[in-house]
């Protein structure tokens, strides 16, 4: 970070910015005073102007609870309906979403088909299912319409969904069935990938043996390849639409009453199902669109997502179709079959914004490094980058190449738990820098402290916080409050009240811009997902001969970070390359291959403190090959440390 205070300082497209939905700093500074002024002044006018209140509310933020915080009160709404009926008639006969499968095959369905598709979805699920007000629905689907289908018409019921990202494994997937006490599943039997057929359903089916609180299972049929019926549990989608009624009236919903559960990880223990309910999220999914992506009525906006993460539900699903916006789905990979694949999809469609993540574009950047300049890439406006910091380079091309020096770069910084962004440029607005998220959001009380709520000196590495509540916060960890409690509001105190803090380190330049250096507790960011170190540990002394072992991340040229695992084996093995193959095995059993460990090595202890504390510090210093710095006298057995360092080389 040596050059944090000397970075080039890009300043946003004129012409670009004179349509802008916020225009200039000036205007970004009147709107950070209305909120820092009037808090609750600033969101009840947004609240009001942008969602389409049943009833109006009667409170705007009510903090009597905290950390359990309630906004608009008494309001009443539903959040298919803000992503749905309010635009059929302004916009019925414009396409919501814009399907891409993977093998090419292009759908573009309307926002009155939507409304079709959505409203007979949530009549099997209430006819079909029983599915009712408050029950939780798990949605384990590839990238296809039918998955938003399901998101909104459990949102139009008032069933709250719990997505599972498709390439988690069975058991990771019974975990969050079983935490969530879902009663319907709804999946698909596969899908396509790099043009052949692979499986979901068999999944689901091994998930599901033994004692499951599941009654039914919905199947789309996405590849129609073979796949096992389970009697009275396993049901059609296409079998069971056919005769739905395409009207159903929206369950009028509470301000606060929830719209979906993400499992995400935290340092210690199991996913945490973060809960997010209705009026506060839409009302930010909707306006950081409109703010940070600057959509217009006819552009076409692309977020490269799974609807299995935070950034699918926001960015691909509530918010854009929240605003009324044109939202790309792809079903594919974006290397395949090519790296020219993503901007060949931008000159077809005409893109206007793409927003992927560090890890993709460093992938493009190494494997087609010139692709962009084969196709006409000139519809781009706005670029966004999410999930992990980008490093310079990569921000460099993205700029350069990918938006031929005149689009702007937001790098948006944010978590499952915060609901959308928090820190972030505006396109029209903020002059960026290289790898740098820049500015709090207005409405967005986004601080850089230490853990008595003192400004760091300029340069030093801070917390990264949040001091207000805010509408898209997380509403509670499902079926744990001591836990959402303990995991957000513990660790740092502003004017002797605690506050909510990220998990992320910070620091801020000479200009005031925020700069995330990274998570500051176990949490490893793989290719933009997170990973919790204790999960990983907890999936590899599943394997019987593995005594202890801790895990952490090693910094990795396209994933950001890879898991590098330091485990102890009860006995000596022969084959040292089958056991790791074997322990990789077990992790991609418990958890999915996303967790797969990209370093194993087998040591003879761990170093640990006289209190028996792993100390994951240095083994990140080993990981890195770097100089061991740290203090290691207060280990119970300081020569460990040199001997793991000799193995790690
Ligand atoms: C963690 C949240 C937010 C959607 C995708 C990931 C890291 C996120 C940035 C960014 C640097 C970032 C943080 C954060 N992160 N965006 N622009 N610059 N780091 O959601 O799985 O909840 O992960 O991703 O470490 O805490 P998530």
């Amino acid at each position: 970070m040596s050059d944090l205070h000397n970075r080039k300082v890009y300043h946003p497209n004129e012409e670009f910015a004179k349509n802008a939905a916020i225009k200039s700093m000036d205007e970004y500074r009147a709107l950070q005073d209305e909120a820092t002024n009037d808090y609750e002044g600033f969101w009840g006018r947004f609240a009001k102007e942008k969602l389409d209140w049943v009833e109006p509310f009667t409170n705007v933020l009510d903090e009597s609870d905290f950390p359990f915080v309630k906004w608009f009160d008494g309001g009443k709404l539903n959040v298919s309906s803000q992503c749905i009926d309010r635009h059929l008639d302004a916009r019925g006969d414009k396409t919501a979403i814009l399907f891409e499968g993977d093998r090419g095959d292009v759908q573009k369905i309307t926002y009155k088909e939507l409304s079709k598709n959505v409203n007979k979805f949530a009549n099997l699920l209430k006819e079909d299912f029983e599915v009712k007000k408050g029950d939780r629905v798990v949605i384990y689907m590839p990238m296809i319409p039918e998955a938003a289908y399901a998101m909104l018409a459990c949102a139009r019921i008032g069933a709250i969904h719990s997505i599972v990202f498709g390439g988690f494994s069975a058991e990771a997937l019974k975990d969050r069935i079983q935490d969530a006490e879902a009663k319907v599943v709804i999946t698909a039997d596969g899908a396509y990938r790099k043009t052949k057929p692979y499986m979901l359903k068999p999944v689901v089916d091994t998930a599901l043996e033994g004692e499951t609180p599941v009654k039914k299972v919905l199947v789309v049929e996405r590849n129609n390849e073979e796949i096992n019926w389970v009697d009275g549990r396993d049901y059609s989608y296409h079998e069971l639409i056919k005769n739905k009624s395409d009207v159903c009236a929206p369950e009028v919903m509470d301000s606060e009453d929830p719209l979906f559960l993400l499992y995400t990880s935290g340092s210690t223990g199991k996913p945490k199902g973060v809960q997010h309910n209705s009026a506060g999220y839409i009302l930010w999914a909707q306006m950081t669109m409109e703010w940070v992506f600057d959509v217009k009525e006819d552009d076409v906006y692309w977020c490269t997502a799974d609807v299995g993460w935070i950034t699918g539900h926001t960015y691909i699903v509530y918010g854009p179709l929240a605003m009324g916006a044109t939202t790309v789905m792809f079903e594919g990979v974006i290397t395949y079959p090519d790296a020219g694949r993503p901007w060949k999809m931008v000159q077809d469609h005409k893109v206007n914004q793409f927003y992927t993540a560090p890890t993709a574009i460093r992938v493009l950047h190494k494997m087609g490094e010139h692709e962009p300049a084969n196709y006409d890439v000139s519809s781009l406006k706005v670029l966004g980058t999410v999930g992990e910091p980008i490093d310079p380079p990569a921000w460099k091309w993205y700029y350069e190449e990918v938006g031929n020096s005149k689009c702007a770069i937001v790098d948006t910084y944010w978590q499952t738990e915060t609901g959308g962004h928090v820190v972030s440029p505006l396109p029209g607005a903020t002059p960026i820098k290289p790898a740098c998220a820049t500015l709090p959001l207005p409405g967005i009380m986004a601080e850089i402290i230490d853990e008595e709520g003192n400004t760091p000196e300029l340069g030093e590495k801070g917390l990264m916080c949040i001091t207000r509540p805010w509408p898209a916060m997380i509403r509670g960890v499902w079926g744990d409050k001591e836990r959402f409690i303990k995991s957000y509001f513990g660790d740092v105190k502003k004017d002797g009240k605690p506050v909510y803090f990220t998990g992320d380190g910070a620091v801020y330049d000479k200009d005031g811009y925020i700069t995330i250096t990274g998570r500051t507790d176990d949490v490893i960011n793989v290719s933009g997902h997170r990973m919790g170190t204790a999960e990983v540990e907890a999936a590899i002394l599943k394997d019987d001969n593995v005594a202890e072992v801790a895990v952490v991340g090693k910094p990795h040229p396209l994933k950001g970070e890879g898991i590098f695992a330091y485990i102890a084996l009860k006995s000596e093995v022969s084959d040292e390359e089958a056991e790791k193959k074997s322990i990789n095995n077990i992790i991609k059993q418990e958890i999915g291959n996303i967790a797969l460990c990209d370093h194993i090595i087998f040591v003879p202890g761990l170093p640990k403190t006289r209190s028996g504390k792993i100390m994951r510090r240095i083994l990140r210093s080993i990981a890195k090959g770097e100089e061991i710095t740290q203090d290691i006298s207060t280990l119970e057995d300081p020569s460990i440390v040199e001997k793991i360092v000799a193995m790690a080389k």
